[in-house]
C-alpha cells in the first residue's frame, strides 16, 4: 500500500525550491505525494519567519496536526526551514508542540532521510509517545555546497525550473532576519550551475529562474575574482534551444551595468527585473542599511530603460519602518509615481527578534495600516493604467499552467500574467496571444494561429 507525504510551504521562492528537494528525499524513501482525500504518513512544514504573519500561519497549521496525530499516532511531523533556525525557536517548538517529531534548520535537509527512518523505526517498535525518537538540529555544515549538489529533487513547477545559484545573505538590512537564519553567502560552482541548466533544458524545461537572496553577489565568495553574475548569465545565454531566463532577487546596491548589458544583448534573458526599493527616503534607506540612495535607484531605472525600453520592473516596498515619518512615507509614494513599477509587493514592517530595527521605538500599527492602504491604492492605479497599454497587441507567452474553466495562463517576456482559452496541451508552449482586455494586474487574451 502506498504511503503519502504532504509538504506545506511558506515564504519565498527559495523555500518553494527547497520543498522540491524535500519531495526528492521523501520519494527516495518510497513516499508518494498525497492525493486529495488521503491521509499522509509524513507531514512537512517548510517554514518562513520573514514576517510575523508568516510565522503565525505556520504555527497555526502545525497546531492543527495535533488532531492528525491523535487519529494516527505514527504520522511523522517535521518542521524545517527558516523558523527553527532562529535562536530558541526549535526549543519552543519542542515545548509547545510535543507531537512534532523532527525539527531541522535551513542547511540540514539532507538529514531528513535518516531522521525519518529513525522515527519510523521507533514508532514500529511501538514505544510510548513520550519516549519516541525526536531530533532537533540546526547546525550549519561547512561542506553545505557539496551536500546540496548531491540532493535528490522532484521538480514541481514545469515548464519553469528553479535553480539556486547562491545561498545565504551578507547584507544585514536592519529589519531583516534572513542573514541570521540562512547564514553567510555561499555561491555554487558555475560549472555545477551550468550542468543543472543543461540537464533541465534536456528534460524539456522552457524557463530557468535563477535564485538567490542577492543574485548580484554571485561569485563574490569564489576565489580568483573570475566568477560573477553577468558572466554566468552570458554562459547560460550561449546554450542552444529556445528557453527563457529569469532571476531573483537583485539588490540595487550591487546591480551592475555589465548585468544590464547582458540582459539587453540576450534574446533568452527576459526583459523583466525584480528590484526591491523598500523605501523612498534617503534617511530611511540609510537606517535600513540598504546602501543606496533614491538618486542611485532612479539612475539604475534610467539605465535599464535606456537599454530595454519595454522592461517590466517589479519591486518590494515596506511601510512603517521605525524611523519612517509621514514625510519619508510621502517620498516612497513619490518614488512609486516616478518609477511606475509594473507591480509591487507591499509589506507592513514587522519587528524581528534580534535585528537592530526591532530594538528601535516602533510606529503604531494603525499608522502603518493607513500608509500601506495609500501605497496599495497608488500602485493599483498605476498597474491598471499600464495594463491597458497591452490591450490590442500580440505577445509571445510561455504557457505555464491551467487556470479555471477552460483557461490557461502564462507570462509575457516582461513578466505580465496573461489568461487565455487553452488546455493541458498548451502548457510548456510558446504561444502568440492577442490581449483583448485587462483587469488590474491580469491580462486576458486569445491564442493567435501562427
Ligand atoms: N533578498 C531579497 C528579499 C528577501 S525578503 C531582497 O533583498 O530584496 C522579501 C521581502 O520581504 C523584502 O524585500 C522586504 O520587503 C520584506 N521584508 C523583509 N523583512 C521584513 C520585515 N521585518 N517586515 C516586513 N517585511 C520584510
Ligand atoms: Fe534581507 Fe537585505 Fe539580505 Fe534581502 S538583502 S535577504 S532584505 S538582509
Ligand atoms: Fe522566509 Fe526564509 Fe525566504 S525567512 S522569505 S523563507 S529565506
Amino acid at each position: 500500500m502506498s504511503e503519502y507525504y504532504k509538504i506545506n510551504t511558506y515564504g519565498c521562492q527559495m523555500n518553494v525550491h527547497e520543498s522540491e528537494k524535500i519531495a526528492g528525499v521523501l520519494e527516495e524513501l518510497g513516499f508518494e505525494e498525497c492525493p486529495e482525500g488521503e491521509a499522509p504518513a509524513v507531514i512537512v512544514f517548510n517554514t518562513c519567519c520573514v514576517r510575523d504573519t508568516a510565522e503565525r500561519r505556520a504555527l497555526g497549521n502545525i497546531g492543527v496536526t495535533k488532531a492528525e496525530k491523535k487519529r494516527n499516532p505514527s504520522v511523522i511531523i517535521a518542521v524545517v526551514g527558516c523558523m527553527p533556525q532562529q535562536e530558541g525557536v526549535a526549543e519552543a517548538i519542542k515545548e509547545k508542540y510535543p507531537y512534532v517529531d523532527i525539527v531541522l534548520g535551513t542547511r540540514n535537509i539532507d538529514k531528513l532521510k535518516d531522521e525519518i527512518q529513525k522515527v519510523r523505526a521507533s514508532y514500529a517498535r511501538k514505544r510510548k509517545n513520550d519516549k519516541r525518537y525526536r531530533v532537533f538540529d540546526r547546525s550549519m555544515p561547512e561542506d553545505y555546497l557539496a551536500i546540496d549538489e548531491a540532493s535528490p529533487m522532484t521538480r514541481t513547477s514545469y515548464p519553469n525550473a528553479w535553480i539556486n545559484i547562491i545561498y545565504g545573505c551578507n547584507n544585514f538590512c536592519t529589519y531583516c532576519i534572513v542573514p541570521y537564519v540562512r547564514g553567510r553567502e555561499l555561491s555554487r560552482d558555475p560549472s555545477s550551475v551550468l550542468d543543472e541548466v543543461k540537464r533541465c533544458l534536456d528534460e524539456g524545461y522552457k524557463e530557468i529562474t535563477l535564485l538567490g537572496q542577492n543574485v548580484n553577489s554571485y561569485g563574490n565568495d569564489i576565489a580568483g575574482g573570475e566568477v560573477n553574475f553577468a558572466k554566468l548569465l552570458h554562459e547560460i545565454d550561449k546554450l542552444d534551444g529556445k528557453f527563457r531566463v529569469r532571476f531573483m532577487t537583485s539588490h540595487p546596491k550591487d546591480l551592475t551595468y555589465e548585468v544590464m548589458d547582458e540582459m539587453a544583448a540576450s534574446s533568452k534573458i527576459c526583459s523583466n527585473l525584480h528590484l526591491p526599493i523598500q523605501a523612498g527616503s534617503d534617511k530611511v534607506l540609510s537606517d535600513m542599511n540598504r546602501r543606496y540612495t533614491r538618486e542611485r535607484y532612479l539612475g539604475l531605472i534610467a539605465a535599464l530603460r535606456e537599454r530595454m525600453p519595454k522592461i517590466g520592473i517589479t519591486t518590494d516596498i515596506m511601510v512603517g519602518f521605525p524611523t519612517e515619518t509621514e514625510d519619508d512615507f510621502e517620498q516612497t509614494l513619490d518614488m512609486v509615481k516616478q518609477v511606475r513599477f509594473s507591480n509591487a509587493f507591499t509589506f507592513i514592517y514587522s519587528p524581528r527578534r534580534g535585528t537592530p530595527a526591532a530594538a528601535m521605538p516602533q510606529i503604531p500599527y494603525s499608522v502603518k495600516q493607513k500608509r500601506i492602504e495609500r501605497l496599495i491604492n497608488l500602485q493599483n492605479s498605476i498597474t491598471k493604467e499600464l495594463s491597458l497599454g497591452y490591450v490590442g497587441s500580440t505577445y509571445e507567452v510561455l504557457c505555464e499552467d491551467l487556470a479555471k474553466e477552460g483557461m490557461a495562463c502564462g507570462r509575457t517576456d516582461d513578466g505580465r500574467l496573461v489568461n487565455f482559452a487553452g488546455g493541458a496541451e498548451d502548457v510548456g508552449k510558446f504561444l502568440n496571444v492577442k490581449i483583448d482586455s485587462s483587469k488590474s494586474a491580469s491580462l486576458f487574451g486569445h491564442k493567435e494561429e501562427i
